[in-house]
């Protein structure tokens, strides 16, 4: 996920507000930041790796002239974060000038096809195939946005786009594709923007474009056409949102926005299918895997043992990152070691890559680009869940299971997998409707001392990590357990006022976790019960029934029944006057060992 702001003022200079729009838009990107601006007939670009206070500070963004320009906050997908990959990015010539967010899928062909051409291109990004397109189409077409839409016809996957040329030094294009993009309308000047958040300070009468539309602004007029040039009239819409509100898009929490943010999150990173084919064909004779992390992408690593073994039969071990140097001597090269890592930053992780490399395979999953570990281990998966601002990992878990689940679909050539897993992030958005039905749930128990999680299989690491959750965000005494295990200790806790959470998917596992469910029953437990709509005893048995549907096998259930747990977790934080954002004595990112 990036952020792309543009303007075109009356009477004002373009970049100390361009400027502001781009900070409005951080928390889309923060590892580059760009800006261009058009002043007669030249562009003028500045832009690099780094955070926008110290990066626009060092290049004295304010000097750039003109009062009309583009601007960018990356979240690098393609080419780690560096001053050549930061946006804009333009052609040939430095006579076209485009910022993107988004993901061209099938930028390598073309990239191939430009340089045939004569093209030379200075960054490792698929963006910077869209300024070379348009300056090729440009000598073919009547006017900057017929090369545009010549441009948008070569494109496949997802993109918003601003697009600004010395040809045309009067107008600013923006395109939309599957990520979003706003005109912002105001008297001083027009604007786009991925969000409104960024332009709020200056309106708050915007037009959405929809798929497959693009917007002409000029000093003073907006033109919407689809992309087979014919206009379209668009209605102008008011917002009462304040600029704080925006950021979160209207959420009142980043933890609750990133939950809400989970099915597009699969669904971006089921893109990366093709690249975690390659890095599948690429390992051979591996006889043991090893997962290895912390925290919640240790809980994806434990869904990572039961997929792999089920699907491969390769020995699977899963280890605690900070536990790792105990386990090295057995490592071999014929061992593929899997590290997960959302930060990729995480220091328990980074020493266990480093202990590992050379006497193992290494692998890493990892959600932000060129970071530490992408750079420390053999092959890098990456999860597509976007910035992740909410101390909690949420969004980003169900990425991580995302790319476990593709992994070992494509080692064991399963791709029947792939399939089902295609039909996830709908079943997700659907779960996400029982958010009212959890909050109640959550106002009810958001007093006791402690809670139970228990789950079998499958749902065992769901288990820990809805326990997780809980005593992260709502400081309240939780523990995950395999349901067979509490009659071995852990049975004595429970009591009246001890409700236990219990995760019944249907499959193999399910007749048994009912037994255990009746166990904690017995000792007079509250149960809040997760299983699927249809299974009407579970629902008899329980205090609370939080329903699946459509139904979900246990085998993919990680992904699904998490999220109530999430949503569990976040209001009981919110109930008990907490910042879920923000938990105490916690970090996003642990850098220490
Ligand atoms: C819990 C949480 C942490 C992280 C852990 C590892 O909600 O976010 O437990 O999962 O600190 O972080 P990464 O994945 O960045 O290595």
């Amino acid at each position: 996920m990036c952020g792309i702001a543009g303007c075109i003022l009356k009477d004002s200079e373009a970049a100390p507000v361009l400027l502001n729009c781009l900070k409005r838009l951080e928390y889309r990107g923060y590892d580059s930041v760009g800006m261009a601006t058009l002043n007669g007939s030249k562009i003028y670009i500045k832009k690099d790796s780094g955070k926008i206070d110290e990066v626009s500070k060092r290049l004295n963004f304010l000097e750039l002239p003109g009062k009309m320009g583009i601007g960018h906050v990356r979240w690098a997908t393609h080419g780690p974060p560096t001053q050549f990959n930061a946006h804009p990015h333009s052609d040939c010539n430095n006579e076209i000038v485009v910022v993107h967010n988004g993901i061209i899928e099938n930028f390598n062909e073309l990239k191939k096809e430009l340089i045939k051409e004569g093209h030379k291109f200075r960054s490792e990004t698929d963006t910077e195939v869209i300024a070379h397109l348009i300056e090729k189409y440009l000598k073919e077409s009547k006017n900057l946005e017929e090369a545009a839409r010549k441009t948008a016809k070569r494109l496949k996957g997802s993109y918003a786009l601003l697009i600004m040329s010395v040809h045309e030094p009067d107008k600013i294009i923006g395109m939309r594709n599957e990520s979003p993009l706003v005109v912002g309308i105001s008297d001083h000047g027009l604007f786009l923007a991925s969000d409104m958040p960024a332009v709020l300070e200056h309106t708050n009468k915007f037009i959405h474009l929809d798929e497959r539309e693009m917007a002409i602004i000029t000093n003073d007029d907006v033109v919407i056409k689809n992309f087979d040039g014919e206009i379209i009239n668009k209605e102008i819409k008011e917002v009462d949102w304040t600029p704080e509100m925006a950021e979160k898009s209207g959420y009142d929490h980043f933890t609750i926005k990133e939950i809400h943010e989970g099915p597009n999150a699969i669904r971006e990173t089921l893109r990366e299918l093709n690249e975690v084919k390659k890095v599948a064909k690429k390992l051979k004779n591996i006889k043991r895997i090893c997962f290895v992390a912390c925290g919640t992408s240790y809980h994806a690593s434990l869904v990572g043992k039961y997929v792999f073994e089920k699907l491969l039969g390769i020995p699977t071990d899963v280890i605690l990152a900070s536990e790792f140097k105990y386990s090295v001597k057995t490592l071999d090269k014929n061992t593929l070691v899997i590290f997960i890592t959302q930060s990729g930053e995480t220091a328990d992780t980074i020493s266990a890559i480093r202990m590992a490399k050379n006497k193992s395979k290494t692998l890493a999953i990892v959600n932000v680009v060129g970071s530490t570990a992408t750079r420390e281990a053999e092959y890098v998966i990456y999860t597509r869940a976007g910035p992740e601002i909410g101390v909690a990992a949420t969004k980003t878990y169900l990425t991580q299971l995302t790319c476990i689940y593709m992994l070992a679909a494509s080692l064991s050539g399963k791709d029947e997998i792939i399939d089902s897993l295609k039909k996830i992030p709908e079943i997700v958005k659907n779960t996400i409707k029982l958010e009212n039905k959890i909050k109640k749930i959550s106002e009810k128990y958001k007093d006791a001392h402690d809670v139970f999680f228990i789950g079998r299989g499958f749902s065992y690491p769901t288990a820990l990590e809805g326990a997780l959750k809980l005593k992260e965000i709502s400081y309240i005494h939780a523990e995950g357990y395999a349901a067979g295990e509490l009659k071995h200790g852990p049975l004595a806790l429970i009591e009246e006022n001890v409700p236990v959470v219990s995760i019944a998917p249907p499959g193999e596992s399910y007749d048994k976790t009912l037994g255990n469910i009746e166990e904690v029953k017995a000792r007079g437990s509250k149960v809040i019960a997760l299983g699927s709509k249809n299974n009407k005893d579970l629902k008899e048995i329980s205090d609370e029934f939080i329903p699946i549907d459509p139904s979900v096998d246990e085998f993919l259930s990680p992904l699904v029944y998490i999220v109530p747990l999430q949503l569990f977790a976040y209001y009981t934080s919110v109930g008990r006057g907490i910042d879920p954002d923000k938990p105490r004595n916690l970090a996003k990112s642990v850098t220490v060992e």
